[in-house]
């Protein structure tokens, strides 16, 4: 597996289909030059193939906010993660905090959601979990972590070349306009990286899983997180919605 590190530009539902194009065409002279770092965008569902079609020729890949745990069948408004591939995502997005708080997904539908990502080839998980404020206050981190690890990918089965990155967002930070300090990121991800030993022993842990940091990463506070041991690259929200501000994010990280 690919052990370079990955930036994932997560546009959310804050930009239209023609701002979508707009800001892909942007990317692609910015990002020609940088080598070394896995890059990936995640534009709405409606502009996944015409972003995938913008950047076809070029080293940036497409990832997708969320796909549906079926892949097929009478399932009005869902997007199954065969249909993402062939749209030409790489990358799926599952559970993110936002689709946990507003469309009310739970352990569940993650859990299935993650599993049928994981046995379509082709595409890669990124399942995101954190804590929120009140979790972190009171010292609950470590076993929210745990918990939403152990739900969401307890009994799942990795053979050679599976590919999975698990997302680590505390929900406090994200849209805050303050990232979490790096050290502290680097703790919660030590914690992630051994309860997935635990899980499923070292080695699958080190050949398969990259774990990743989101939450208010801009390109004047990236640079804090760079070379820390546990944090294989970034999730990015509110930054990567302008061309010029991603490309710095990038080009910091990848010193
Ligand atoms: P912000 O970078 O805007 O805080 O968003 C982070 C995020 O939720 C990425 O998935």
């Amino acid at each position: 597996m690919s052990k370079e590190k990955i930036i994932i530009a997560n546009w959310k539902m804050k930009i239209s289909l023609s701002e979508s194009k707009q800001l892909a065409q942007d990317l692609i002279d910015p990002l020609k030059e940088i080598k070394g770092i896995e890059i990936a965008v995640a534009p709405n569902f409606l502009s996944v193939c015409d972003v995938a079609d913008i950047l076809k020729d070029t080293s940036l890949k497409i990832c997708s906010q969320d796909a549906f745990w079926e892949q097929q069948g009478a399932y009005t408004g869902e997007i199954s993660p065969q249909l993402l591939k062939e749209a030409g995502c790489e990358f799926i997005i599952i559970g993110h905090s936002e689709r946990r708080k507003f469309m009310m997904e739970n352990y569940e539908m993650i859990h299935k959601k993650t599993k049928l990502v994981l046995e379509t080839e082709g595409v890669t998980p990124v399942v995101c979990i954190g804590e929120n404020w009140d979790e972190r206050k009171t010292d609950r981190r470590d076993f929210v972590l745990f918990d939403q690890l152990q739900q969401a990918l307890g009994g799942l089965k990795f053979g050679q070349g599976d590919r999975i990155i698990v997302a680590y967002e505390p929900i406090w930070a994200i849209g805050s306009g303050t990232a979490i300090e790096p050290a502290e990121a680097e703790y919660a991800h030590k914690v992630i990286r051994l309860t997935l030993n635990d899980m499923f022993g070292k080695d699958v842990v080190d050949e398969n899983f990259q774990i990743i940091y989101g939450g208010s990463i801009n390109s004047s506070n990236v640079v804090g997180f760079l070379g820390l041991e546990n944090i294989d690259g970034m999730l990015v929200g509110g930054a990567s919605l302008n061309a010029e501000e991603f490309a710095k994010v990038i080009k910091s990280f990848n010193k």
